[in-house]
């Protein structure tokens, strides 16, 4: 099982700064994962939260559940969460950092993640593609 988490914020995608994240909904964004996992035949459990805690606390779950990774979209705690670093980097899951935009060509304040130095790789601005491709890279590792 891999444990798909989406950060805050990221409910409201399709009518959120469509001209930055696109018109793709969180529910079209699952559902592609949905069938990328059949395809590729491994379980994903999918969450979104909007909570700093709520993700450190599921990321914690994750160990217990013995997830095979974790892919993540840590939306703005990218950017200052050191508590979901620490939780990433306490679980040693494999772990895949996505976002739909590109953070390196965006405000001075997006261009560093905390967190993708405790992932194996990172992948950023592809839309919908930064997950699938996430996706496949978290279960080739
Ligand atoms: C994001 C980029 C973050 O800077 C932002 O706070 C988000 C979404 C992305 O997927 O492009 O909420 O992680």
């Amino acid at each position: 099982m891999y444990l798909v988490l989406h950060g805050p914020n990221l409910n409201l995608l399709g009518k959120r700064e469509p001209e930055v994240y696109g018109r793709l909904t969180l529910a079209d964004i699952n559902q592609q994962l949905e069938e990328l996992a059949a395809e590729l035949e491994v379980e994903l459990i999918i969450e979104q939260l909007n909570g700093e805690g709520e993700i450190v606390e599921r990321i914690h779950q994750a160990l217990e559940e013995e997830a095979d990774g974790i892919l993540i979209n840590p939306a703005a705690y990218t950017h200052y969460s050191i508590a979901i670093r620490d939780a990433l980097a306490g679980v040693e899951l494999p772990t895949v950092e996505v976002h739909l935009s590109n953070i390196h060509a965006r405000e001075e304040f997006r261009q560093q993640s905390v967190t993708a130095s405790v992932a194996a790789g990172q992948i950023s601005g592809l839309g919908i593609d930064s997950y699938l491709l996430g996706l496949r890279a978290l279960v080739n590792l």
